[in-house]
């Protein structure tokens, strides 16, 4: 790859603003300065800015905390998306949610550029858990859970596929629910089938990555190598 597009993907910069840092000679190649933006990287080549090595990657993940009355899209003619919580982190990338929450619900948003693994983890013959703790209108039954573990039927005639659903407050209001595929308004429309109101829905995971509890709402942050591999482990 040429010098000046490494250096606009990896440092997020315009091709304009990389010739710039070249000219200024804060860009070095092997520890010797460098200038010139058409030199041809190889594979090993060191480059820092400032004598900051620069990292290469092809894709960016973030998990983003999302908070309520914000929706799951890229761009909106009304309302805040959740890559607009990102700002402008990222100009050079088309971020977009790999998986859909309602406007009402909080918690774990995965963001990427990376539309392979989107696909992946959202297909259900992938079988990616997603974790959420729910907070419901009128206490767990022993139907509800017999009726999640067999795959609960929607009122259109939709079947589902088995999920799991446990007590967390001893009035069993607060539950967990474990989804393996993602329907449109799943949760809320299969506590529906039981005459249940959804009031609250916080999605605490994806796969094997928890949402970081540091992470306040409308937070974000990258995604190391090791937790991407965790969400499909
Ligand atoms: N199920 C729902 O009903 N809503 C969500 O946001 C996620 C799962």
């Amino acid at each position: 790859m040429r010098l000046d597009k490494y250096l606009a993907e990896t440092a997020q910069c315009t091709r304009s603003e990389a010739k710039t840092m070249l000219a200024k000679g804060r860009v070095q190649v092997n520890g010797a300065v460098c200038k010139k933006g058409d030199t041809q990287l190889k594979d090993n080549d060191t480059v820092t800015v400032d004598g900051a090595p620069l990292r290469y990657q092809k894709f960016v993940y973030l998990m983003l905390n999302k908070p309520e009355g914000v929706v799951s899209a890229s761009t909106d003619k009304r309302d805040t998306t959740v890559v607009d919580l990102v700002g402008d982190a990222y100009p050079r990338r088309e971020l977009f949610p790999a998986g859909r929450l309602d406007k009402t619900s909080t918690g774990f948003v995965l963001l990427t550029d990376d539309g392979g693994f989107a696909h992946d983890i959202l297909s259900p013959r992938h079988h990616v858990s997603k974790t959420y703790t729910v907070t419901i209108d009128t206490p767990l039954t022993q139907e509800m859970c017999t009726g999640f573990a067999a795959g609960v039927t929607l009122a259109d005639g939709t079947a589902l596929s088995p999920a799991e659903v446990t007590a967390l407050s001893p009035d069993g209001c607060t539950v967990r629910v474990v989804l393996r595929q993602g329907v449109y308004h799943q949760i809320k429309r299969m506590f529906g089938v039981y005459g249940a109101g959804v009031n609250a829905l916080h999605r605490e995971a994806i796969g094997g990555l928890a949402l970081d509890a540091q992470l306040a709402p409308g937070q974000w942050r990258e995604l190391s190598d090791e937790e991407v591999a965790k969400i499909t482990r």
